[in-house]
Parts: C-alpha cells; structure tokens; sequence
C-alpha cells in the first residue's frame, strides 16, 4: 500500500516534483489526497490541474487539535498510508503525531539540526555557513527535529542572498524527497535510536 497524503500550505514545487515522479513511474505511488490548510495555496490549484483530488481544510480561527482531527480523517478516508508535509507550515499536535508512527516525513531546507523553524534559509546566510542544504525527517512531536532520512549539501556562496541560496537548495530538496519517500516505501532501513541505517544490500 503505496499511498501517499500530501500536505501543503503553498506554492508546492515539492509537491510538484514528487507528482512528476510518480507520473514518470519513478516512485511506486499513488497520491491519494492533497490538502491545504490555505484556500490560496498554490499546490492545490496545481494538483486539480493534475487531476488529483485535492481539499482544503481551512486551519484559521479553529483550535490546532480539532483542525488536524479534520486532517487526520481527510487521509483515513483516503487510506493514505504516508504521510509528505511539503512547504505544510504548521505544527502537528502530537495526537496527530500518534496517528502514524514513523509514517509522516517533512522536508526542511537546512541541514538540521541548523537552523530549525521559519526562514531557515536566512538563517544561513545571516550566520555565515559555507554549506547549507536540505533534510528530509520522520516528524515526531518537537519541531524539525524526528530522524534523519536525507540530506543534500549546498555551498552557500558569498554572492548569496537568502534568495539566490533557497532556489539552489529547492533543486535539491525536488531530489531529496522522492529519495526519502522510496526508501520509507520500500522499508529499506532500520530505526536505531535517532539514526536511520539502510539494511545490507540496499
Ligand atoms: C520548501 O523550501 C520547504 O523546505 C519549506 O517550505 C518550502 C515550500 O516550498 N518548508 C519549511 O520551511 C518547513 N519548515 P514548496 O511549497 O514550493 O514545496
């Protein structure tokens, strides 16, 4: 059972890039569902373009847990099995959390534990680093911060502006995802502590 929930606020070129995956038979999916928590959100424009079914699920003014209990029935009905937070800018209560076990993923565009949280990308350029990048994670209940699946390295060159350094690291996030949600859907891995080790022979 290879389906996939998507959850996006925005633009959505992650979710993008995983739908042309999918499309190109590069990734053994099915997007079942895609949901915003924004009416405006770029993403679900483009996936009805697509042909896939997408809802919004309005989050302003509603307590966190009641909005992700709406969410959470959204994916059952659509028997997702994973869970793809792409560019979701919001926090999952940790009921939410607890509904997939090691089942929803997040993309981050840094390379956590840096720079956590909003405007990761200035973050970067602001605290110097040479590299930066992009970490696709398990979400547990704390921000950013669930087991490690992938990570992509981008230097940050001095010409940089937060600008110029997130479109470098979006090509490389449009890369890491698919890696991340193939080797969850193919069970390719251990979980040992923090650390996500890939069996033998994988
Ligand atoms: C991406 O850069 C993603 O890593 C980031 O939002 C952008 C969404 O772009 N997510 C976060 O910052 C989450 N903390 P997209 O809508 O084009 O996929």
């Amino acid at each position: 059972m290879n389906n996939l929930g998507i959850l996006l606020s925005g633009r959505g070129s992650n979710f993008e890039a995983i739908a042309d995956n999918v499309a190109a038979g590069k990734l053994d999916a099915n997007i079942a569902v895609v949901i915003s928590n924004r009416a405006d959100a770029g993403g679900i424009e483009s996936a009805r373009r697509r042909g896939l079914k997408a809802l919004v699920v309005p989050s302003k003014g509603k307590p966190r847990e009641q909005h992700d209990r709406e969410v959470v029935a959204a994916l059952r009905e659509h028997q997702v099995d994973l869970v793809c937070l792409a560019g979701y800018m919001r926090l999952l209560s940790p009921w939410f959390v607890q509904q997939f076990p090691n089942r929803i993923l997040n993309i981050h565009p840094a390379l956590l534990p840096a720079f956590p949280g909003l405007e990761a990308q200035k973050q970067a350029v602001d605290y110097g680093v040479k590299v930066s990048g992009c970490t696709v994670h398990f979400v547990d209940t704390d921000l950013d911060h669930g087991a490690i699946l992938v990570q992509k390295v981008v230097p940050v060159l001095d010409s940089d502006d937060e600008h110029a350094l997130a479109a470098r690291i979006l090509e490389q996030e449009h890369i890491a995802y698919s890696e991340a949600i193939r080797m969850v859907l193919e069970g390719r891995f251990t979980v040992e502590g923090r650390r996500v080790v890939m069996k033998p022979g994988a």
